[in-house]
């Protein structure tokens, strides 16, 4: 069996087991707990408005003493029929790598595991802009890791550092839209990857600081739709002006852990905004 998909396909974990166990992000304080039932409802928002926007949703098994496997941005990074395994920087979330490689068997993909040593957070760190990976590196993910990603698939990679620990993973301040835009908050990088941006991503739609902690950078695009948290209506106006639908989904409870819709969903067969190399 190989991976094989008719139209959007995303998997997402259900938030059965969803819940601040540890502090592995200034998000995350285990004195401000997320509440079960509206997690479960807001998660469930979401995936009706996936669906409807004709995404077929796959799901992957949650599992108790594991509450951020709901996360599944972080589960891999998906390259045609490949998926790059996470190592996880913090212990707290190491038990998910082997599930998330059962998972992806199942539906056909075939999985790689990087190099003992590397650390690679998946999805949260590296995103397609065309043919270019983009890769937030230094808080979760080592630079060295997306190199070798990056050599493994044959693309040009462009490294990211971030540094400002509320932005640690790199689709928190970061999100491709299309081959040729993408939504970004630059000063979550240093001013080499601010410049890097500005160079290679034709349309960058800069979003300010209050939206930014709202999460706005962490959309989940579908053709023109994009879904991200409620309370981002700047970023909502611009993308509306530049021909997106906007859809808003309150995601609250999962900012409580350092997450929202992007970190809630891993596109599986390729980002729209993915151009990726010819094998
Ligand atoms: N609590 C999780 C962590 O800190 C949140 C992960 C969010 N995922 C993402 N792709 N940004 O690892």
């Amino acid at each position: 069996m190989t991976a094989d998909f008719s139209g959007p396909t995303i998997l997402m974990c259900p938030a059965d087991y969803y819940g601040i166990e540890y502090e592995i992000n200034p998000w995350m304080s285990r004195s401000r707990q997320s509440d079960p039932e509206l997690s479960r409802q807001q998660w469930h928002g979401l995936r009706s408005v996936l669906e409807s926007l004709g995404v077929d949703v796959r799901l992957m098994e949650p599992v108790d003493g594991l509450p951020d496997l709901v996360f599944t941005a972080n589960a891999g990074l998906v390259c045609r029929d490949s998926v790059f395994l996470p190592r996880f920087r913090h212990e707290a979330r190491q038990g998910e790598t082997p599930l998330d490689d059962t998972c992806f068997q199942s539906h056909g993909f075939q999985t790689v595991s990087l190099p003992e040593g590397m650390n690679f957070e998946g999805a949260g760190d590296a995103l397609f802009c065309g043919d270019t990976l983009f890769a937030g590196y230094l808080i979760r993910s080592d630079a060295a890791a997306m190199q070798w990603v990056a050599a493994e698939i044959g693309c040009r990679v462009i490294p990211l550092q971030l540094v400002d620990d509320y932005y640690y993973h790199l689709d928190t301040c970061f999100c491709p839209l299309s081959a040729t835009e993408a939504i970004c908050f630059l000063p979550a990088f240093d001013e080499y990857a601010q410049q890097a941006l500005r160079e290679h991503v034709p349309e960058l739609i800069e979003v300010e600081a209050d939206e930014a902690r709202r999460f706005a950078c962490n959309a989940v695009a579908v053709g023109r739709h994009v879904v991200l948290n409620s309370g981002c209506p700047q970023l909502e106006a611009e993308l509306s002006r530049r021909g997106f639908t906007t859809h808003p989904t309150t995601l609250d409870e999962f900012i409580k852990a350092g997450g929202s819709a992007k970190c809630l969903t891993l596109r599986l067969d390729g980002e729209d905004a993915a151009v990726w190399p010819i094998d």
